[in-house]
């Protein structure tokens, strides 16, 4: 393993800053670049460099590449909302695309040697499959094809600039680690949702959609948690010392619907939780279950924490001790 000077663009939010957390256990030299708007200083290592900077300023960009003497740049940074992106997708492909566009050519021009890019599961069409690599790319909402066309400008960025690349496209990320959890603002990931809802700090949870081809109707998803996600990107940085590129899927490999999700935190919480029926939502796939053999076999990578019910308990744990958030 190569231990590096490490630029995480993004790691004040909820994967980048425990993924910077791991880093630094792992003995890189972590320095967070972020503009705050929606991340947490809180979330943020103690023992990593913190520039506050925005994407949208190139000099930002290069000062902080200059600054931190980065070898290798985690990119975290994006608008992560699918359904916002199916009211405002020039929004997205402005910050998603145009912004990442900044970053690379900052990249190149500073001789960056990895860079991790944060994709996503929705770069994929629907599948009752487990979505492998070689599955349909189809994205059924804008934010997934924002993600699409950074995974192609990367592409030429390595051939062009010799950038060396990795590709995760993670599944429903989820759960805490130790003081870091999921605090999006506004929030709309389901398990904090519904955990939002057992806590009284929502009063209810809407499930939007019961008539999907699914087995009770709701869609389903492939819940990975955020420590697993994060030693990916270690192991990561590790292949691309001996590899120029790789691009693969991170998830268990099980699909829960929104309803069984639902289930797991009545029982995890042992509370009431109030439940809404609302219409579908637009660019919601059915189904999206991992197969992540490729990760497994080429970067040795093994979650940890598979169980639902762990990744679940572990989120109720962290939101118990931050009722408000950070
Ligand atoms: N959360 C998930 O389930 C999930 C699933 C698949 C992919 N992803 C991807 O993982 C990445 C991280 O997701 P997250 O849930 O941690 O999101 P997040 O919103 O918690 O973190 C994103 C961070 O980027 C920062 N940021 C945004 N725009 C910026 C800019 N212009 N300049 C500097 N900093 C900026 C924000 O302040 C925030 O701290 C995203 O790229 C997302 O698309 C997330």
């Amino acid at each position: 393993m190569t231990i590096m000077n490490i630029l995480v663009v993004g790691g004040a939010g909820y994967i980048g800053s425990a993924t910077s957390q791991l880093l630094i256990e792992a003995g890189h030299t972590v320095t967070v670049f972020d503009n705050l708007s929606r991340g947490h200083r809180e979330a943020i290592p103690a023992a990593a460099n913190f520039i506050r900077g925005d994407l949208a300023n190139p000099q930002e960009i290069s000062d902080a590449l200059t600054q931190s003497e980065a070898a290798a740049v985690l990119h975290f940074a994006a608008l992560i909302e699918a359904g916002e992106s199916m009211v405002n997708p020039a929004k997205y492909f402005r910050a998603n695309v145009g912004l990442t566009i900044n970053l690379l050519e900052a990249c190149a021009n500073h001789h960056i040697e990895k860079f991790v890019f944060s994709s996503t599961a929705a770069v994929f069409a629907a599948s009752d499959d487990p979505i492998s690599e070689t599955s349909v790319i189809a994205p059924a909402n804008a934010y997934g094809e924002t993600k699409l066309i950074v995974e192609k400008m990367l592409r030429w960025f390595g051939e062009i600039h010799g950038i060396k690349y990795a590709v995760l496209r993670y599944f429903n990320a989820a759960g805490a680690v130790g003081p870091r959890g999921e605090a999006h603002q506004p929030e709309s990931h389901l398990i904090p949702l519904v955990l939002q809802a057992a806590s009284g700090v929502r009063s209810s949870i809407s499930v939007f959609g019961s008539d999907y081809p699914t087995p009770d109707g709701t869609c389903i998803r492939d819940y990975i948690h955020i420590a697993d996600l994060g030693s990916a990107h270690v192991l990561a940085l590790d292949y691309l010392d001996s590899h120029d590129k790789i691009t693969c899927n991170l998830g268990n490999g099980s699909g829960y619907s929104v309803r069984e999700v639902i289930d797991v935190a009545l029982e995890v919480t042992g509370k009431p939780i109030k439940v809404i029926e609302s219409p579908r939502r637009a660019g919601d796939a059915p189904r999206l279950v991992a197969s992540s053999a490729l990760a497994r076999r080429e970067l040795g990578w093994l979650p940890k924490q598979p169980a639902i019910q762990d990744i679940v308990a572990s989120a109720w744990r962290w939101m118990s001790a931050h009722p408000s958030g950070y």
